[in-house]
């Protein structure tokens, strides 16, 4: 089962703006990051256990550049400027999926952007450690 971390919910913090004029995302906004390297969208995520788990990330990017990022985890680059394509329109919204590796309890994963164009704007980070949902609604 995933868990969704919005970014514009502390403890996520956004090196920029948490705004909310491009419409298609999730809760009350995005993080719109400054334009710049290193202008980082953080998240905050708790693991169940150690071990492997998928992180969906939730982005726009209009510009006609890719935006590529590095994934930290807790510090240490787990993806070395990770490719957030263009997704056509800040309106129209994409998800990118990634392998990493968590602490059981807390941990920080940072998306760091590696060029001057900054982060494609982010909707949301969620993570799944796989098992069975253990709260299933239907
Ligand atoms: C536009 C867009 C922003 C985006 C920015 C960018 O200003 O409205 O949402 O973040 O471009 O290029 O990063
Ligand atoms: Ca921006």
């Amino acid at each position: 089962a995933a868990t969704r971390y919005e970014a514009e919910s502390a403890p996520a913090t956004c090196d920029g703006l948490i705004e909310s004029n491009h419409a298609g995302f999730s809760g009350s906004g995005f993080c719109n990051g400054t334009n710049a390297a290193g202008a980082a969208a953080q998240f905050t995520v708790t693991a169940a256990a150690a071990g492997a788990a998928t992180i969906a990330i939730r982005y726009a990017n209009g510009a006609t550049a890719g935006r590529p990022a590095d994934v930290l985890v807790n510090g240490a680059v787990a993806h070395a400027a990770s490719a957030f394509d263009p997704t056509g329109a800040w309106t129209s919204w994409g998800t990118k999926t990634l392998a990493v590796s968590l602490n059981a309890g807390d941990n920080i994963i940072r998306l760091s952007p590696t060029t001057a164009d900054g982060l494609a704007n982010i909707d949301y980070l969620e993570t799944d450690q796989g098992g069975p949902d253990p709260n299933p609604t239907g």
